[in-house]
């Protein structure tokens, strides 16, 4: 598009503003600054704009049904045979691995993509690292090398990309690891202006992680894998290193019920725990953020004392190629189906002197696609229960809740667990966090009974000392 016709279609929509620092630009800051204005979908801003503010209709909202751990899910006969349907779609390479590591990690504040940030108690491996060693790990179990899906931002694509091709791409082979940018949302002031970053560059952010749909559609990537046979693709974030990357229990009952997209769940620790609760929206599956669920639903009790909206989100989702392509699949530039939500941040900013503002307080909405909006679409979806400390410890901060450090001791507490399965003590502090800091590669086993087996196989056992790394 010519640049009078852009400025033409930006002034049409009150967004003029963009180009007013054209005439001081060179001729590549304005091809640049053409370029990241084609790239915004001005109806769907305008209309985002008119329902920002607007309520949501009050709906009814009721728990979501869940399947709920066994006591011993090894030995429980619908889970002994979920796992074998899993196990058999594994081995029959349907299942793809899919990680979103788009976002900018503003919490972590770490400089670079969070994937690469080091979260092993010895090795200090960083997240990819464990990501891949657990799909390699698949791999050898199932005879079959999985796909792997990265879903990359446009600040952090080449960083990401140069990371694997340095690392060898971890071990993996490099066909089978498939990155794709994920889109854009130009962030608007108040009054729904579009904000400059610079008098050459729009104020673009990541679409949210639900923008991974379309993303995977539009970059070819999902048509890349569907070609390969793969039904259904098991997505994760990529701060949470505990994640069961693919899991035959899961993928069992997931393929069990027919499922389009099934979601794991842990139970709420207490009543105001921040996460997303799994709901029935007027009867289908939603889930409904904390800062959305009345206060009396979030405490509400059932007769035997519990919490009766207990299925807190954690991210962790299996979602079939076909229902990908028929939520946010079609004609390149058609939309997806998913809502976007509105959120106001501090966003830097040139102001009508052409200086850069660093605001202290909120002053532009930014908007976002979730990927669990897909969950109403889907037939027949699952949410199944699993164990926090089995699989959930995202390293969102730099200090203090979900950081670093809690990470590593969830994960010491988990090796101590699998240790003790495998009759081993390791000394533990009174808050029952061991003393020593132990690691055990995916590559040697990713559960306690895979730990088990693996270590009751060890000709010679290693001494129990702290910087033991099992591999
Ligand atoms: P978070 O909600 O933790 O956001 O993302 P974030 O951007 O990583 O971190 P903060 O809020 O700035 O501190 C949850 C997961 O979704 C991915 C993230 O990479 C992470 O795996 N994500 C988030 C995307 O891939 N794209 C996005 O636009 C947003």
């Amino acid at each position: 598009m010519s640049y009078e016709r852009l400025k033409q279609r930006f002034a049409q929509f009150g967004q003029e503003q963009v180009f007013g620092y054209w005439e001081e630009l060179t001729e590549s800051e304005r091809a640049s600054l053409a370029g990241q204005a084609t790239e915004v979908d001005l109806d769907e801003l305008q209309r985002l704009l008119d329902e920002t503010g607007r309520p949501t209709a009050e709906a009814d909202l009721e728990p979501a049904p869940c399947v709920a751990l066994p006591g011993d899910r090894y030995h429980d006969r619908t889970w002994v045979e979920a796992r074998e349907r899993g196990e058999e779609l594994l081995r029959d390479g349907k299942v793809a691995a899919f990680t979103v590591a788009g976002g900018q990690g503003t919490r972590l504040g770490f400089d670079g993509p969070k994937g690469t940030f080091p979260v092993t108690p010895v090795r200090n491996k960083p997240l990819f690292q464990v990501f891949a060693e657990k799909i390699r790990a698949a791999s050898n179990v199932y005879g079959v090398a999985v796909p792997w899906l990265i879903m990359t931002s446009h600040a952090n694509h080449d960083e990401t990309v140069k990371f694997f091709e340095d690392a060898g791409f971890l071990g993996l082979s490099r066909e089978d690891v498939h990155f794709f940018r994920q889109g854009r949302m130009p962030a608007v002031d108040f009054d729904g202006k579009i904000l400059l970053e610079s008098k050459s560059r729009l104020a673009m952010s990541p679409d949210g992680h639900g923008g991974s749909l379309r993303a995977m559609v539009r970059s070819g990537a999902l048509e890349k894998i569907r070609d390969r046979g793969v039904e259904m693709i098991s997505y994760f974030q990529v701060d949470n290193p505990l994640v069961r990357v693919l899991d035959p229990w899961f993928v069992g009952f997931h393929a069990g019920q027919g499922s389009e997209m099934s979601s794991k769940m842990v139970r709420k620790a207490h009543a105001g725990e921040k996460v997303g609760v799994f709901c029935l929206r007027n009867g289908r599956h939603v889930v409904v953020e904390y800062s959305d669920l009345p206060d009396s639903l979030a405490g509400a009790r059932d007769d035997r004392g519990n919490l009766r909206f207990a299925a807190g989100s954690i991210a962790i989702h299996l979602i079939n190629t076909a229902f990908i392509e028929r939520v946010a699949g079609g004609a390149v530039h058609e939309k997806g189906k998913l809502p976007f939500h509105s959120a106001k941040k501090k966003v830097p900013y040139v102001d009508g002197s052409g200086e850069v503002v660093s605001p202290s307080e909120a002053n532009a909405i930014k908007f976002e696609m979730f990927v669990f909006d897909a969950l109403p679409e889907a037939r027949h979806p699952l949410v199944l229960e699993t164990q926090r400390e089995a699989e959930f410890s995202p390293v969102k901060n730099a200090s203090g809740p979900d950081s670093v450090e809690t990470c590593i001791r969830d994960q010491l507490k988990q090796f101590a667990r699998w240790f003790r399965s495998a009759g081993v003590e390791l000394p533990v502090d009174g808050n029952g966090i061991p003393l020593y800091r132990v690691e055990v590669s995916p590559l040697f086993s990713t559960d306690r009974e895979s730990f088990r087996d693996a270590w009751s196989r060890l000709p010679e056992k290693p001494a129990i000392r702290d910087g033991l790394y099992v591999e």
